[in-house]
């Protein structure tokens, strides 16, 4: 794991909590979704190793459910393996306990087992750049609609054509300050499907970075499939994933790499040291300095990063 780095000054340590509790329902596997095999190994092996690759963490905590505590620390000796609850964020509580120390967190669904290291890599720098609360995100590539959600007839209407430019999808690791993380969990009523979004409803600012189409979460067996055929491949990179030529926008697209707010604190301000910065829901450009894909006037300015996600959590 990594050693402890000096950052401005300070000490700052990391610690990355995986949620693998849940039992995979829509993935209708016989055992629970992050022991489901991926590969040779299962998906939890695979996700434990990508986040030690990434080199950002100092301690990992995996969430596994109760029963399975001891073959989870048999998987992967190298984490801290403790048991979730009920509900998604009633596991990511049971971890974030075990990372006490850590200055920075990140939660980490184990149902995105390929993110490569530069989403871990954009989220810690942005955190140890000032941002309290860190999303990486990608462009939605279809066109999103809202149906009428009490149709009178039971039939699924339309009744909105919704900005797509403006829309992003979510993955994970998501990176917080602890404190931000723990009072992002601390009236949580369980229901939350990611961690950003209970930091948004009591007013911390959620800002994004650069996701990646590897990023993309296991939930049905058809995203199982892609994972296997990426896993399968030799040299999978998220051009190949995306049906794109370009290279992953990890190399230094979208805000990747650079510090997204130079003259922002270091962690452990209490207040947004960057509010210009493009939070989740503000108007502007969320990528301000980052050399986008697409600058030119483009009606799909992302075209070149279509995206895979098609759930949340
Ligand atoms: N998770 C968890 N504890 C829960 C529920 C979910 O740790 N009580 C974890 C899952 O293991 C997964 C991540 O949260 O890594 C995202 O959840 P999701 O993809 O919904 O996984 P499952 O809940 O397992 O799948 P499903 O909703 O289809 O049952
Ligand atoms: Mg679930």
């Amino acid at each position: 794991m990594a050693a402890r780095s000096v950052w401005r000054g300070l000490v700052v340590s990391v610690g990355v909590i995986i949620p693998a509790a849940g039992s995979g329902t829509r993935l209708g596997e016989p055992v629970p979704k992050a022991f489901v095999e991926l590969g040779a190994r299962t998906i939890l092996e695979v996700c434990v190793a990508g986040v030690l690759d990434a080199g950002v963490a100092d301690t990992v905590v995996v969430v596994v459910p109760a029963e399975l505590i001891d073959t989870a620390q048999r998987l992967v000796p190298e984490a801290v393996v403790v048991a979730g609850g009920a509900h998604r964020s009633d596991s990511v509580r049971a971890g974030i306990a075990a990372v006490r120390t850590a200055d920075i967190v990140l939660v980490h669904d184990a149902a995105r087992p390929l993110t490569p290291p530069g989403v871990f890599e954009r989220v810690v720098a942005a955190v140890r750049a000032g941002h309290p609360a860190v999303v990486p995100g990608l462009p939605v590539a279809d066109t999103l609609k809202r149906i009428d959600p009490h149709p009178v007839d039971g039939a699924e209407r339309v009744v909105a054509t919704v900005e797509r430019e403006v829309l992003r999808a979510v993955q994970t690791p998501q990176g917080f300050t602890r404190d931000a993380l723990q009072r992002a969990h601390a009236d949580d009523l369980g229901l939350a499907t990611d961690d950003a979004g209970l930091a948004e409803r009591c007013g911390i600012p959620v800002h994004v970075v650069a996701g990646d189409p590897l990023a993309l979460k296991i939930t049905t067996p058809w995203d199982l499939r892609i994972a296997r055929d990426v896993v399968a491949e030799p040299n999978p990179s998220a051009g190949d994933v995306g049906g794109s030529e370009e290279p992953s926008p990890s190399a230094g697209a979208v805000g990747g790499g650079e510090d997204p707010c130079p003259s922002a604190g270091a962690v452990g301000g209490g207040e947004d040291p960057c509010p210009s910065a493009g939070a989740v829901g503000g108007g502007g450009d969320p990528y301000p300095s980052a050399g986008r894909v697409g600058d030119e006037r483009s009606e799909e300015p992302y075209r070149d990063h279509p995206t895979h996600d098609r759930s949340s959590t």
